[in-house]
């Protein structure tokens, strides 16, 4: 995988030490509805402020020098919600896919998706093959979409695919390889914004010993000065992986 460069201006203006950036930052993007519900407005309007949100995350992480960057952006317990959010929600991905694709083209960005992305609707599906094709030359950022996402499901996914092939027995190395995020480094960052305490079923194996970042903003609140301020607490950290 080539490696994307951080802006080295960018860096120096926000404090930040260049070589000590996260790979990979994932980021649970929680807090749209009682953004908009505060706001005495229906909770698509919190989705729809959370893509300029997703826009800033996308520039930001671009300038850092991130290689992967992953959004949880719709899991497979999300189907639970209301049958209007959920296809207001789908789609604002479609629609969002389709008018960002050439944006993020002249940002050198790179698509992916990880989940049981034959569940979700045609149109989405469509979209992300278009955006993964039309994006796959670049060489920056990989925007990797959590979508129909789920991190038990993808672990039972990976062990059938080894049974499939035969295994007898499994290594984590094994496990690994057929995660969906098999191609990406482990996150070693995990932002949460809204303030809750909680993985919700999102890369519990892969953020194994990543760094969490809890914030209370609200999603459609969290631009770019959020982001740097996360990546800021991150290098205070002493990451001992186990060690001391
Ligand atoms: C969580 O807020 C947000 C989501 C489940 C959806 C996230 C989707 C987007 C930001 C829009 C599209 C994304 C892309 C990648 C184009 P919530 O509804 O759970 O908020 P609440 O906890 O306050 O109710």
């Amino acid at each position: 995988m080539s490696k994307p460069k951080v802006t080295p201006d960018f860096a120096a203006q926000n404090g930040l030490d260049p070589a000590n950036m996260p790979r990979h930052i994932a980021i649970i993007m929680d807090g749209n509805g009682r953004w908009a519900k505060s706001r005495g407005l229906p909770r698509v309007a919190g989705h729809k402020l959370g893509v300029d949100s997703v826009r800033a995350a996308t520039k930001t992480c671009g300038k850092l020098g991130v290689e992967v960057l992953t959004l949880y952006a719709f899991s497979t317990e999300n189907w639970l919600r209301p049958k209007d959010e959920v296809s207001e929600l789908m789609r604002l991905l479609s629609w969002t896919l389709k008018r960002e694709v050439s944006e993020l083209d002249k940002n050198n960005v790179r698509l992916r998706a990880s989940g049981r992305l034959d569940g979700l609707p045609k149109p989405v599906q469509d979209e992300l093959s278009r955006g993964i094709e039309k994006l796959k030359g670049n060489t920056g950022l990989i925007l990797n979409l959590a979508l129909n996402y789920g991190s038990r499901q993808e672990i039972v996914d990976a062990v059938n695919a080894l049974i499939r092939e035969g295994a007898k027995e499994v290594d984590e190395a094994a496990i690994a390889r057929r995660l969906y995020t098999a191609e990406f480094p482990d996150p070693d960052l995990v932002i949460r914004t809204s303030g809750e305490m909680r993985l919700s079923n999102f890369l519990l194996w892969q953020a194994a010993y990543a760094e969490l970042y809890i914030t209370p903003v609200l999603w459609p609140d969290f631009r770019e000065q959020q982001l740097v301020d996360a990546v800021l607490d991150y290098q205070k950290r002493h990451r001992r992986f186990g060690g001391i």
